[in-house]
């Protein structure tokens, strides 16, 4: 995909050795110029993460940031959708009365990609960091374009054949997800078929699509056969020195790629300090 430059004033620096970079000089509260977000989708998926520090964006205008990319996906589960925008949801450890849960500290700590249990997974994930603990609650990012460029021939022609069978928390480290959809959400209990090697849908470029926690198997293979594939391809794909870690402050705001990466929260602090983000799923860039 070719690099448009930069808007005026905007200024791109890379923050990890594979992905990530952060972005300065752009104020995401106002109104965006369309080439600005048009610019800003394509930086996504060029470097699969974008950090924006310092950023002041309450609900309407988070609602307001994100929407302007496309259709926003309503959260799987009800208890963390925003009451005023069923768009957006809440990421945090602190129950309505004030209360810390557990879980909210757990929660999605093993390497996924968000969504893949679907048949249309979404585009981009959004979060804005409101209050952050002082440590031990960051977020990691890997490229699954690189871990699929990091293969050898051998490993992809055994890989190319294959179509991994998602379920919502159906893989080895979907254990965090138990018990975790409402009721009548049949979608997460039946299996979805994605190839192993996903072109990316933008920019064609071949992506490794399988994740440990909603890969249960690969089509036609057992799982006692299939698990430890997706275990060993998972392991190649987040050696440390390809990870981003993301150490998060008040104001951040991260966007990155839904179909080229895999990411999961740290989920190393202390319960007893607040984490309220704000989160938003384009299901679809149609806007920008
Ligand atoms: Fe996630």
């Amino acid at each position: 995909m070719p690099k448009a430059a930069a808007p005026a004033g905007v200024t791109v620096t890379p923050v990890g050795a594979v992905i990530g970079a952060e972005v300065q000089g752009i104020d995401l509260s106002g109104d965006l110029e369309r080439g600005v977000r048009a610019w800003i989708r394509d930086a996504v998926i060029e470097h699969g993460v974008l950090v924006f520090r310092g950023q002041d964006l309450d609900a309407p205008r988070f609602h307001d940031f994100a929407g302007g990319f496309g259709p926003l996906q309503h959260h799987v589960l009800r208890k963390y959708r925003h009451k005023d925008f069923p768009g957006l949801s809440w990421l945090t450890n602190v129950e309505a009365d004030g209360s810390v849960d557990r879980f909210g500290v757990t929660r999605a700590t093993s390497w996924h990609t968000d969504g893949t249990y679907t048949d249309d997974p979404p585009a981009i994930g959004i979060l804005h960091a409101l209050e952050t603990p002082s440590k031990g609650a960051g977020t990691l990012f890997v490229s699954m374009k690189a871990a699929y460029a990091a293969l050898t021939d051998g490993e992809r022609t055994r890989i190319a054949p294959l179509v991994g069978l998602h379920r919502h928390g159906g893989g080895p480290g979907g254990g965090m997800y138990d018990n975790s959809l409402d009721e009548d959400q049949a979608e997460g209990h039946s299996d979805v078929r994605h190839p192993a090697v996903r072109p990316h849908p933008a920019s064609g470029e071949p992506v490794l699509y399988v994740n440990p926690t909603h890969v249960r198997s690969f089509e036609g293979m057992k799982p006692e056969d299939s698990v430890p594939l997706v275990l060993e391809l998972v392991d190649k794909a987040t050696r440390r020195d390809v990870v981003y870690h993301h150490n998060w402050r008040p104001g951040d705001l991260l966007m990155w790629d839904e179909h080229s990466t895999m990411h999961r929260g740290e989920g190393a602090y202390d319960p007893a300090e607040r984490r309220v983000m704000l989160r938003a799923i384009v299901q679809r860039c149609t806007r920008a």
